[in-house]
């Protein structure tokens, strides 16, 4: 059976499935009490693990969501992120209270650092970069030991961007939250984050709906008699990498979430590692240096 949380470096246990709740993949956007309802709805379910980031712009939101949906907010698992323009010491220090605001918490369980670099400027500069990433990953380290995070990651960092970290003899991250499903397996560096302890978290599981009408995939959804997302985010828990699928539709948020009660065989999850096309659907870290 499929597990339903994970131990992070820390000892502290993360959800497995969570709700992803950026909305830029919906071309006709819900509205702000729609959303609202949909992440209600999903913690009624039993979603105990929400994904936002301050880019997504429902932090507020989903804040609001906790607190009317009546569940303990120490019972849900938050993870938000510091946007590329805030990184550096101070900035993320106060973009991380600014979160915290509009999320009306009080702590973060986990904070990630959403993208290797500033999306503007010194992009060029490799030691400047550096610099930047170590120092909004020391503001990261102040938060958790200053007890207003459980965890930091980071998310979209590549093998190099790790290797920093760890050089400069700093904190290892226990989460980095990167693109990860059959069209794009990213398998180099869910191996090394794997070999080193580094929880892998993937995001678009579904390939933003590119896999939903993949050949195999059809064909193990016949076999299994399950959704071509169930067997998805199935295949990704399989793998042990945490998954955060993305819906503010009440059906499709449930079905996602019933995923516990089946295990793809050994070869079938052999079988969906060969679909790889190195086919990315979101945003490219390849080439940041
Ligand atoms: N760290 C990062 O840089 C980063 C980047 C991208 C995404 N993320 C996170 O990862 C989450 C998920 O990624 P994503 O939203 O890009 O892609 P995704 O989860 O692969 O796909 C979402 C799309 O699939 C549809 N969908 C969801 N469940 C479905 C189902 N059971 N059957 C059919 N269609 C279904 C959704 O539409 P409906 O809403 O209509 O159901 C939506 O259009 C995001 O919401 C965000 O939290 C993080």
């Amino acid at each position: 059976m499929l597990d339903k949380t994970v131990e992070l470096k820390n000892g502290i246990k993360m959800p497995t499935i969570g709700l992803g709740t950026s909305l830029r993949h919906k071309p006709n956007k819900v509205d702000n009490q729609q959303f609202v309802e949909s992440v209600k709805h999903a913690l009624k379910i039993g979603y105990r693990h929400l994904d936002t980031a301050k880019c997504y712009n429902n932090e507020h939101l989903i804040g609001q969501a906790i607190k009317e949906s009546g569940i303990d907010r120490k019972d849900v698992f938050l993870v938000t992120k510091l946007f590329p323009d805030d990184m550096g010491y101070d900035k993320t220090l106060k973009a991380f209270d600014k979160s915290c605001k509009q999320l009306k918490v009080e702590y973060i369980d986990l904070y990630l650092i959403h993208f290797p670099a500033k999306l503007r400027g010194q992009n060029n500069d490799l030691e400047k970069s550096r610099q930047v990433r170590l120092e909004t990953w020391k503001a990261l380290e102040k938060l958790h030991s200053d007890g207003k995070c459980r965890a930091i990651g980071v998310s979209n960092f590549m093998q190099r961007h790790l290797e920093e970290i760890i050089d400069a003899g700093m904190t290892i991250p226990s989460v980095n939250q990167c693109e990860f499903h059959p069209y794009y397996n990213n398998r180099e560096l869910y191996d090394y984050c794997t070999k080193i302890g580094i929880q892998f978290e993937g995001y678009s599981p579904l390939g933003k709906g590119n896999l939903l009408n993949d050949p195999v995939v059809l064909e193990l959804s016949k076999k299994y008699s399950k959704s071509c997302a169930q067997i998805l985010l199935n295949w990704s828990i399989r793998n042990n990498v945490v998954t955060i699928p993305g819906s503010t539709n009440h059906e499709r948020i449930e079905e996602n979430f019933n995923i516990f009660d089946f295990s793809l065989s050994d070869e079938d999850v052999g079988l969906l590692w060969t679909l790889n096309k190195n086919e990315k659907v979101s945003w490219d870290p390849t080439n940041i240096i």
